[in-house]
């Protein structure tokens, strides 16, 4: 994908996007955020891509959030048009069906933060740092920050992340459940996440695609209607071929092969 802001690459079953634009810390400028969501869009049909991960170019930053270059010379006018991008694209990539781990191999501030929150799963490297400083700079977060931050931590720590600036180191964020897991030292943190993912490769698609449509919706509604939700979502998998492999590989004492029917 030359001249592409985001490279590509198929390890297997899992498709690894790289935030290609390490001289500006792989800063979201709009060509990057249409390019995300185009690529979203694409996997979410794609039956060769099991898995995504998202990460950066070169070893400092995941991404610095929003290109800040780009938005020095932006119209109040383009500024809201952007965060209208942010929400056409960021979101694609959140309704995405296919399991999407943010590798996030160095600092992730602002938007890059708020980009790792649109993805399922997130790994760090050791040395990551994770914040969203935008008060400190005049303005809040545009990405969804607010609303998805507060949904994997909690009021409290959303606020103090958001309030204070709080920069998170990797240890940190893990404690406060921020990322899933720290790649040990050492360890290339995309290898680490693809690693990590087999267990989602090798496993049954319609179920997983299942489970996080009905996990997606959790937080956004009363439990009679999310038990509902998870109802209709659990019957997408009871005709699949995958199900009956499932049973049959159980009863005959070895590993299911699955094929995503
Ligand atoms: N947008 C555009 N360019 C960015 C950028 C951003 N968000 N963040 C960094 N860059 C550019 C720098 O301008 C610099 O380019 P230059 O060499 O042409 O001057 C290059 O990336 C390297 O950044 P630098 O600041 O020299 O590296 P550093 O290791 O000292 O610091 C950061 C890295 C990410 C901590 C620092 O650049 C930073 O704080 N960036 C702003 C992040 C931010 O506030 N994002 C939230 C926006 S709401």
């Amino acid at each position: 994908m030359s001249g592409s802001p985001i490279r590509v690459e198929q390890r297997g079953p899992v498709a690894v996007w790289t935030l290609d634009r390490a001289d500006r810390m792989n800063a979201l400028d709009r060509e990057t955020l249409l390019a995300l969501g185009r690529l979203a869009r694409e996997a979410a049909t794609s039956e060769s891509t099991r898995a995504i991960v998202v990460t950066g170019a070169g070893g400092k930053a995941f991404c610095a959030g929003a290109d800040l270059k780009e938005r020095r010379g932006m119209s109040e006018g383009e500024v809201r048009a952007q965060l209208d991008l942010y929400r056409s694209e960021l979101g694609a990539l959140d309704r995405c069906p296919r399991p999407v781990v943010a590798a996030i191999n160095g600092v992730a501030l602002g938007g890059g933060l708020e980009l790792a929150l649109c993805c399922d799963l997130r790994v760090a490297a050791a040395h990551a740092l994770l914040a969203l400083p935008e008060t400190s700079l005049g303005i809040i977060p545009g990405a969804g920050g607010t609303q998805r931050l507060p949904r994997v931590l909690g009021e409290g720590r959303a606020k103090e992340m958001i309030l204070l600036s709080r920069r998170l180191g990797a240890a940190e964020a893990l404690a406060w459940g921020l990322v899933n897991r720290v790649v040990p030292a050492g360890v290339d943190v995309v290898d680490d996440a693809v690693e990590w993912l087999r267990p989602i490769a090798d496993g049954a698609p319609v179920a997983q695609s299942a489970a996080l449509e009905a996990i997606d919706r959790a937080l956004d509604v009363e439990l009679d209607l999310g038990l509902t939700l998870e109802r209709a979502a659990y019957e997408k998998t009871l005709s699949t071929e995958d199900r009956v492999e499932a049973l049959a590989a159980f009863a005959e004492k070895r590993k299911a092969r699955f094929r995503g029917k």
